[in-house]
């Protein structure tokens, strides 16, 4: 069996071709980041403008690398939640149109899973239950993961997200769109102890909550002065860059891994597995190692390539159609987050 996943949910535009024994016979990751990278964030009309151009494109090119064509295909998958609404719109009116034309069945992929499923993949083997930790650009939580498709969020951002404040963060310092690899970069000729910026709910042991937007004003006010927020004016030096990216990158990353560690000790669960867009940063992957081995725990961090958004970690589908959960064709747009 063949099936074509499509992810749309932000700002990239992929599609794969995935076997129900798991293999990727094609995928294609067409980025947008040049488009947004003048704004500083992902701007959704654009967004969702650049998927119309390129979902069909997208498609024809994962079906070329897996060497098959649309009559191969067995159903299609795509991710329908949680997203910006005009851009899930996009792979979801594709899915359904493929779907009516070939008479194919429809998969619904949550996006969340997915991202944690990235690990279910590079593992080559179960690494359910466990807790997941998700971290991108929109979302920082935790679910207890009892299956593939049965998670319950445990701790969420009570504000931004992680990825969210490092692109903001990187914007303030001068660095380039998406801002988390530049933070990264910058962060390796820093001194993490040169400022010390806020470990939000960090102490509060009955939470798994993150809030990341008053890590963000810190580094504001360490740049502009407090209650300022004209940055015309400031000329950093290398240095000082350097240092507030290794300073901001500790206290995100302090804030995550204690959270998850957490989590574990809450749930009692032997398994950590992350997956998400922030999990590509070295700092992060470097203490979760260091700090799961401590509580004697299993961890999975998705590898690189199935950090930031892509179709292959739709292969999640494979569960669904094994459980029977086909869709019909009234399947909306959540763009919301959906607690379970
Ligand atoms: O999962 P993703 O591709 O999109 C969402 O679903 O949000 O995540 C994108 C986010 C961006 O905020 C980007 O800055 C961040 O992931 N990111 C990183 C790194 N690589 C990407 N953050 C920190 N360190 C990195 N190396
Ligand atoms: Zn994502």
């Amino acid at each position: 069996m063949r099936i074509l996943t499509l992810e749309s949910t932000c700002d990239e535009t992929s599609a794969a071709v995935i076997t129900e024994r798991l293999e990727v016979l094609g995928s294609v990751v067409a980025s947008q980041d040049d488009l947004h990278g003048r704004f500083g964030g992902v701007v959704p009309e654009i967004a969702s403008r650049a998927h119309v151009e390129r979902i069909l494109p997208v498609i024809d090119e994962a079906l070329r690398r897996a060497g098959v064509g649309l009559k191969d295909i067995d159903a299609v998958a795509v991710a329908n939640t949680p997203g910006l609404a005009g851009s899930l719109l996009v792979g979801l009116v594709a899915a359904k149109t493929l779907c009516v034309v070939l008479d194919l069945p429809l998969i619904a992929v949550n996006h969340l899973q997915a991202h944690i499923y990235a690990c279910r993949l590079a593992a080559r083997r179960n690494v359910f239950p466990c807790v997941g930790l998700i971290v991108s650009g929109g979302h920082s939580s935790l679910y207890r993961c009892g299956g593939p498709i049965e998670f319950e969020l445990i701790g969420a951002t009570t504000d931004d997200a992680a990825g969210e404040a490092f692109d903001k963060v990187a914007s303030m310092i001068g660095l380039p769109y998406p801002g988390g690899p530049e933070i990264q970069r910058a962060a390796e000729g820093g001194d993490p102890r040169a400022y010390r910026f806020p470990r939000a709910l960090l102490a509060d042991e009955d939470r798994l909550d993150f809030s990341f937007s008053g890590v963000k004003t810190a580094v504001r006010y360490k740049i502009v002065g407090p209650g300022r927020a004209d940055f015309s004016e400031i000329q950093l030096e290398p240095q000082q860059v350097a240092d507030l990216a290794a300073s901001f990158q500790e206290a995100v990353v302090d804030c995550l891994v204690g959270k998850a560690v957490l989590a574990l000790k809450k749930t009692g669960m032997q398994t950590l597995c992350v997956g998400g867009g922030v999990a590509a940063n070295a700092r992060l992957r470097q203490r979760l190692t260091e700090e799961v081995e401590r509580a004697g725990a299993e961890l999975h961090i998705a590898p690189l390539e199935l950090c930031t958004d892509n179709a292959v970690m739709g292969a999640i589908a494979v569960e669904r159609f094994d459980a029977g959960l086909l869709e019909d064709l009234d399947l909306d747009i959540l763009p919301g987050l959906v607690r379970r």
